[in-house]
């Protein structure tokens, strides 16, 4: 899984959020105002949040759950509150550093620190044991469908209860944009967002986790945010 492909995405992404957007990625993530462009992204990811905290338990208690490139943690801190033992891994230390400090800035620091562990490192987690649940909330969408595919595999064979992430669905519009947005240089040397054809990602899923299989669905557009969450769950649960 550690393909040189994979390897050299992860880099520039890691430069990416820990360096050249880690301050602008601060305040999206916060309350403070930010122009309307942003602010439809803020709101399409508040919805998306909402959507993947609605497919798990009402209840996290006793539960173990891997917030994999948990950015600036508000899903681990979301799910905390609903009981679960999160691990939030990012690969910005910038990002888990202010995520640790918001945490430690809220009424109930004391439960939060009890019950997430954050850490800079591999969302791959290969190490850590094994999880009830794995949310990867808009953190595949910059990895090839064959890597985002084979870290969703990796976790598959430790996780009990759902695989939760989104992808950046390939729709006629999206693509059309892409190729016009390669035309251009890239300015803010974004790592860029790959399109998913979604039946694609679920055939090359099938072939490589046959013991699982796709859940829910639900496509989150607002603005100049369009992500679609995927549920996965073991067939033997059904
Ligand atoms: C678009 S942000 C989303 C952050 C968070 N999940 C959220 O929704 O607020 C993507 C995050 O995934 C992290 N990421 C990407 N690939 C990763 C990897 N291989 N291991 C750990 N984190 C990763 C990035 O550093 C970044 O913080």
């Amino acid at each position: 899984m550690s393909s040189s492909q994979y390897l050299e995405r992860r880099g520039e992404i890691e430069t990416y959020f820990d360096r050249t957007a880690a301050a602008t990625w601060a305040r999206l993530t916060s309350d403070a105002p930010v122009s309307g462009i942003r602010a439809t992204v803020r709101a399409g990811r508040d919805r998306m949040r909402a959507t993947l905290l609605d497919w798990l338990p009402a209840s996290l208690h006793g539960l173990r759950l891997l917030d994999a490139g948990c950015g600036t943690g508000a899903f681990a801190t979301a799910a905390a509150r609903r009981g679960a033992q999160v691990l939030a891994i990012d690969l910005s230390p910038t990002l888990v550093q202010l995520a640790r400090e918001r945490c430690d800035a809220e009424a109930d620091a004391a439960l939060l620190r009890e019950r997430i562990t954050f850490r800079a490192g591999d969302m791959r987690a290969p190490d850590d044991g094994d999880f009830d649940h794995v949310v990867a909330m808009d953190s595949l969408i910059h990895y090839q469908p064959e890597d985002a595919a084979a870290l969703v595999a990796a976790w598959s064979a430790r996780v009990r209860g759902s695989l939760l992430f989104t992808i950046a669905p390939r729709t006629p519009l999206l693509a059309a944009m892409h190729r016009v947005g390669k035309l251009f240089p890239r300015g803010d040397r974004a790592p860029a967002i790959v399109p998913v054809a979604p039946a694609r990602l679920q055939a090359q899923l099938l072939l490589a986790m046959p013991r699982w299989q796709a859940g829910r669905s639900q496509r989150v557009a607002s603005g100049f945010y369009t992500s679609q969450a995927c549920e996965w769950t073991p067939r033997s649960a059904s």
